[in-house]
């Protein structure tokens, strides 16, 4: 007897009218078949998925969970620059308290949660002596468990090199339980102190057995190229698809011949790269007048030298973006614009870079839709990825381990026109 048996639901490969049947949290069924072979199979539970897309959750590479939903404290940043978000930040920091940092961080996955997003890698900054936020977000991490993966990442926003506590802090992290190696090497003060950087945080990483996630080349600046010495280090301590570059826009303004260059090598390294297009859209290319840079990484050359390209959302309400809702849609659509990356192909390539994609970056176990995955999927408002793209697409039915976590009615409104009223959903028939 299946727990849970979803009828004619479309998948985001395409194949249509499949049965997917769950049994105590896993999928133990993917096959086609029609409702009256579906009557065939015993099932406590039922849901016509009505040609609807059936996906795994959507997964986010890059947040910052410390941060998030602080808007305006201590004040907004009047700027919209990166760096005055860096010192705003700073400001926040001694202010911060534990339970406010947890009850914020928590009704974040809330929202993440009813959008479908189950996964969430996160920063979290390790340099404030008092390990507050790594503390706070350990315990989030805890009580999420049930509902929602969450991955978190040693950041030494201020600097390893240049913040002084930063390496002992990021020791200290890491053995409290702290996933992932993180880095800013284009923060520290020279791009020797930056390349030094990098392969100390690596080689540690390598020690640890861990992953490594950096933010790496968050600039215009076309002569910040760390990512080239993160491709390296990766190559020598053989680190092959463990390790992230985070945002590398400096990528947009690079030289064509020194990119012509830089792609196989990150492609050969197994380097996996994190964009994340609302905010480097927004931050990006301040200091420019006209023409101003989108200032978001290289994403169809990425993906075309065969390198992992996932679209993180970064930000949602802090020192750095005063918008966002955990919506990994709106992220994607957000990429696809900035990218150019409008043929169907390219669209289905952004949906991957929220779900399939970042899910093999963060190493999740059991992701997707064949058998013996977690039954942790979305019901969409949408019949294919590109649909659920345009239209942004309401996450009708979410479910973690088979069990229904989220619901939200479809998204119509109803039309009062003289003489012609009627329902609109904005799906063509
Ligand atoms: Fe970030």
């Amino acid at each position: 007897m299946l727990d849970l048996l979803i009828t004619q639901a479309t998948l985001p490969d395409g194949r249509s009218g499949m049965l997917v049947g769950v049994q105590a949290g896993r999928i133990v069924l993917v096959q086609p078949g029609s409702e009256a072979q579906a009557a065939d199979l015993p099932a406590a539970e039922r849901v016509d998925a009505a040609g609807l897309l059936l996906s795994p959750p959507f997964v986010d590479a890059h947040f910052h969970l410390d941060a998030t939903l602080s808007y305006g404290l201590p004040r907004v940043n009047a700027s919209g620059t990166l760096l005055e978000g860096i010192a705003l930040w700073g400001e926040l920091k001694p202010q911060l308290t534990q339970d406010a940092l947890v009850q914020r961080a928590l009704t974040y996955c809330d929202w993440a949660v009813a959008r479908g997003l189950l996964a969430i890698r996160s920063h979290v900054d390790i340099c404030d002596d008092r390990l507050l936020a790594v503390d706070a977000l350990l315990d989030v991490k805890r009580r999420v468990a049930p509902y929602l993966d969450l991955q978190l990442v040693a950041f030494p926003q201020d600097g390893l090199l240049r913040s002084p506590n930063a390496w002992a802090n990021l020791q200290r992290a890491l053995d409290r339980g702290v996933d992932v190696v993180g880095g800013i090497p284009h923060f520290e003060r020279t791009m020797d102190d930056g390349a030094a950087s990098v392969r100390q945080l690596c080689e540690e990483a390598a020690r640890r057995g861990l992953r490594v996630d950096m933010h790496c080349d968050e600039s215009d600046d076309p002569l910040s190229r760390h990512i080239e010495t993160l491709a390296a280090v990766t190559q020598r301590l053989g680190l092959h698809g463990r390790v992230v570059g985070s945002h590398c826009t400096s990528l947009h303004s690079m030289d064509n011949y020194y990119v012509s260059k830089l792609l196989p090598l990150i492609a050969e390294a197994g380097v996996g790269i994190v964009a994340n297009p609302l905010i480097n859209i927004t931050l990006q290319g301040r200091h420019d007048s006209y023409p101003k840079r989108r200032g978001m990484t290289r994403v169809p050359e990425l993906l075309a030298a065969g390198v992992p390209v996932a679209f993180g959302h970064d930000c949602a309400m802090d020192p750095w973006y005063s918008l966002g809702q955990a919506d990994m849609l709106e992220v994607a659509s957000m990429g696809l614009h900035v990218a150019q990356m409008t043929g169907q192909d390219a669209m289905r390539q952004c949906f991957a870079a929220v779900t399939d994609t970042p899910a093999r970056l963060l190493g999740l176990d059991g992701y997707g839709i064949t058998v013996g995955c977690h039954a942790d999927l979305v019901l969409l408002q949408a019949r294919s990825p590109v649909e659920a793209l345009r239209l942004r697409a309401t996450r009708l039915k979410v479910w973690r381990r088979g069990t229904l976590v989220a619901s939200t009615p479809p998204a119509t409104a109803q039309l009062m026109l003289p003489g012609r009223p009627g329902r609109v959903d904005f799906m063509l028939p």
